[in-house]
């Protein structure tokens, strides 16, 4: 503590002071000769300032110490050094089928709300065991939106994990149905880039796994895979080599599907022309994990939850009840019968808002945190509580 050192350091400023003063009052400030020491009061001055620097230079090294000590130079921030990059990157809220413990992963919830929506959808390898075990399997398409950074592509189009970090959330025995091609759409550029190198690891295994043929014999296709960087909420702005890869897909397979993962709600102006788009234009089914408006939300959540939707990035008119989402869909061609759409609300934004807080708790040990996921956090803990904004799975079959 500073406080410790300044009763020593003024007692030696004032002895200094009262040495020079006598020196230079018996013998004048350049008396050389008459100083018993031999040396002239300019001469003391000089000595008895370094030592005053010395003093000083000792006192604030002591105390830089001494914080430093308090303080620790190491604390936990190394703990930096053991964190795993690459990590997974899935994006979406979860599907939580227990509340968090410690040892919950983020990425085992987000691939498991994948694999709620496929299993509704009845597009998990189960469901296609008795068409390729008799040959009447029949080819698919699925035209992805909002993709995310690739763990998702590699979960639906991959055999098995690619990274070692896929293992964390990899799932042999609910594996998907094959897609023989697969169309990813995103808005984001960063994400598009990042998904496209997991691709091409993707492609690079399948090559190495692959033993080359017997001659004569002409090599299996493996189901294609294309990334695009696009709206997928404005289907008419589509580029013509998007447009094109649509619909060589659609001309090649028996059934199309469109999946909306934790996205459509985000589509501006809002996500009806693309179903519409979907239902009309490329005859395909739709699947999705969505957000809708409670039936029993009051005029002051409603108010509150406009607001919110700002920040969320999510247009206000995509926030209708289930019972509205279901009628858009009838509009858009779909047939009532073909239509579930499933509340799963109580597994997804509580036990996420739970995951969020404890992760930010685990993250502050080493100097981090959830930085701006810190909103979200509160925003789906008043989703929990309120039931205000619902989370369903939709599906809708041609
Ligand atoms: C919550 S994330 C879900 C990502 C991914 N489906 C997952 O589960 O990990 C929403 C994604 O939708 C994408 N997105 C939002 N609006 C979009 C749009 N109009 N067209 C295409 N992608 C969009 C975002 O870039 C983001 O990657």
């Amino acid at each position: 503590m500073a406080s410790h050192y300044l009763p020593s350091m003024f007692n030696a400023l004032v002895s200094v002071a009262i040495t020079i003063g006598l020196h230079w009052y018996h013998y004048g400030p350049e008396s050389r000769q008459e100083s018993p020491v031999g040396v002239t009061t300019s001469q003391l001055v000089q000595t008895c300032l370094g030592l005053v620097l010395y003093q000083l230079v000792r006192l604030v090294t002591q105390k830089w110490w001494t914080s430093r000590e308090r303080e620790s130079i190491y604390g936990l921030q190394h703990g930096r050094l053991h964190l795993h990059v690459p990590t997974a990157m899935w994006m979406n809220m979860g599907y939580w089928k227990n509340d968090p413990t410690p040892t919950t992963k983020m990425s085992e919830a987000c691939c498991n709300l994948l694999k709620t929506v496929l299993a509704e959808a009845g597009c998990s390898k189960e469901m296609e065991k008795p068409g390729a075990t008799n040959g009447t399997r029949r080819r698919k398409c699925l035209i992805d939106l909002g993709f995310g950074c690739g763990d998702q592509t590699v979960y639906l189009m991959s055999k098995e994990p690619i990274r070692s970090c896929d293992k964390d959330w990899w799932d042999e025995e609910a594996h998907a149905v094959t897609f023989d091609h697969y169309i990813g759409i995103t808005k984001d550029a960063v994400q598009a880039r990042y998904a496209s190198e997991r691709v091409e690891e993707l492609k690079r295994c399948r090559k190495q796994a692959a033993p080359p043929p017997p001659p004569g014999i002409q090599e299996q296709p493996h189901p294609s895979i294309t990334l695009f960087c696009a709206d997928a909420a404005k289907p008419p702005s589509w580029d013509p080599q998007l447009q094109t890869c649509i619909q060589s897909a659609r001309d090649q397979s028996d059934d199309c599907w469109v999946l909306a993962l934790d996205t459509a709600y985000h589509f501006e102006p809002s996500r009806w022309p693309l179903v519409y788009h979907v239902c009309s234009s490329l005859d395909a089914s739709f699947m999705a994990f969505d957000l809708c408006l409670s039936p029993t939300a009051t005029l002051t959540e409603k108010l509150f939850l406009r607001i919110l939707t700002l920040l969320l990035g999510a247009p206000w008119p995509n926030f209708v009840t289930p019972q509205a989402y279901r009628e858009k869909l009838m509009q858009a061609g779909y047939h009532a019968d073909k239509i579930t759409i499933v509340d799963i609300s109580d597994r997804v934004f509580m036990p996420l808002a739970t995951f969020l807080a404890a992760q930010d708790r685990r993250l502050k040990t080493l100097g981090l945190g959830i930085g701006s996921l810190g909103i979200a956090r509160s925003m789906f803990g008043w989703w929990g509580r309120s039931g205000v904004v619902r989370g369903v799975v939709v599906v809708a079959k041609k």
